[in-house]
Order: C-alpha cells, then structure tokens, then sequence
C-alpha cells in the first residue's frame, strides 16, 4: 500500500521554544543568558523558515503561566521583548516580514505595548512570511477570549463565529507543531487551533535548534498522512485526484 506524502513544506509552522534555561544551566550561565541565546536561535529560524518557504511562523515566547517564574526572571524576559523589538524590527522590516504579537496586551507594561504596536505598524505593509509572536498567551485565553467576543456581539457560539475571534483568526491553523527541548506537552499553547496539528518533539534544546533541526522537523512531516478522520485509502484517492 502506498501511503500518501506531502512533498511541500508545511504553510504554517507553530514553536514552542523551550529549554533556554536548561541551556544556561549547564553552562553555569545565568538563566537570561539562555534566553537571550534564544533570541539569537529565533533570529535563524526565522530566516531558515523564510527560506523554506514556510508561510506562517508562530513561536511561543511568554506563556500566561511564565507570570509564575521568579520575578526577576519575568522582568528580564521583559527586557528582552524591548530590546529585541528596537534591535531586530529593521531588519524584519526588509525581509519583508510581518509581524504580529498574539496574547493578552493588558497585562504588559505601557512601554512594552507601545514597542508591539510600532513593530506591527512598521511591518504591516509586507508581503512575506508572517510572524506571530505568542507573548502572554495562552491557549485557554484565547478560547475564553473568542467565546466573550462572541457572546458580546449577540452571535450563535458556532465553531465558525469562535474560529473567527481567535488570536489566530488571520492565518489557517498550524500544519506542524515543534517542540523543543524534550518535553512532549503543549504547555496551554494553541489549544484549539492544533486540533490537526502535527506534533513534532526535538530533544534539541531551544539555543541549539538549528537549521538541520528545522529540517529533520520538516522532513518528519514530509513523512506524515494526515487523514483528518477520513481512511487511509479516501487520502490516496484524493491525492491521485488531486494530480491527474
Ligand atoms: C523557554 O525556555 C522560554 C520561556 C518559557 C520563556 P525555558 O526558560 O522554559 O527553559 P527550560 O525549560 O527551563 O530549560
Ligand atoms: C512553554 O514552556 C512556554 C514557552 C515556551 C513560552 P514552559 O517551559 O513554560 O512549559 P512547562 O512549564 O515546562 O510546561
Ligand atoms: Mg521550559
């Protein structure tokens, strides 16, 4: 029997980065040396995807949980998001990137929120690859986000009208789910919108995710049928549709 591949990369491509402070740990670096080695790692893979021709990249950078770490750690991820907004916006902006920032903005301080907006504005007009950035995000938010939305509008709660108020509601839904460092859990990341993700788990920690990670993860899904509750043999009859 010959199962069906794809053969494209996948259009949309959703990360969660995780292992930064194990990173540092076994460095005997601070834990902020790992995240901003993360930052760095962000940098290559955002190029590596544009390069692939991913269309949509979601990375999860600050979880609604993260509020919980040692405040000292929540303030220089803070920090972090700043800088990299001021440092690395220019460039995105001639890689012809878009950029959005996912989550909820009114738990984050004036100066960080003015930074999110600028970044938008600058990088709305592009053509290319769209980046989400998930910050102060969570999937159970989001779902309770859309449903307030929802019912404020006087609307049916449909899958359609709760799709449509979604953070994500401007890109399909991810087509490959990566997670890095070790862990095989989603962390409250995009719970309704993984519905028919691909998971994709790197022992890699988030620092050393490097182009032939991103390709082993690509290559992986290349691999995947995605029957979407259909047979095996529905899937293949579609595709040999498909192409004749
Ligand atoms: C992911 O790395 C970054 C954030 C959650 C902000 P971690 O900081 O979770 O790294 P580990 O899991 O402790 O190694
Ligand atoms: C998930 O990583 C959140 C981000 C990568 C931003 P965590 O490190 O917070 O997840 P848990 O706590 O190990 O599940
Ligand atoms: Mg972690």
């Amino acid at each position: 029997m010959t199962k069906s591949r794809h053969t494209s990369v996948p259009h949309h491509v959703a990360i969660v980065m995780d292992g930064n402070g194990r990173w540092a740990h076994r460095r005997l670096l601070p834990r902020v040396a790992g995240h901003r080695q993360g930052v760095e790692s962000l940098r290559r893979c955002i190029r590596a995807c544009a390069e692939r021709g991913v269309q949509v990249l979601t990375v999860f950078a600050f979880s609604s949980e993260n509020w919980n770490r040692p405040a000292e750690e929540v303030s220089s991820l803070m920090d972090l998001l700043a800088t990299a907004l001021t440092r690395e916006v220019p460039e995105l902006k001639s890689a012809g990137i878009r950029l959005h920032f996912v989550g909820e903005r009114s738990g984050l301080s004036e100066r960080v929120r003015a930074g999110l907006a600028a970044a938008e504005a600058e990088t709305a007009s592009n053509k290319g690859m769209v980046l989400n950035v998930c910050f102060n995000y969570g999937g159970r938010w989001d779902i309770v986000q859309a449903a307030a939305s929802v019912v404020r509008a006087g609307q049916p709660v449909t899958e359609e009208s709760l799709g449509r108020a979604m953070a994500l509601a401007h890109v399909p839904d991810p087509d490959l789910l990566i997670r890095t460092g070790g862990e095989q859990r989603i962390s409250n990341f995009l719970l309704w919108q993984c519905a028919y993700s691909e998971l994709f788990f790197s022992d890699r920690l988030w620092p050393e995710f490097d182009e032939a990670a991103l390709d082993e993860a690509l290559a992986a899904f290349a691999q995947r049928e995605r029957r979407f509750g259909k047979t095996s043999a529905q899937v293949a009859k579609a595709g040999t549709q498909a192409v004749a």
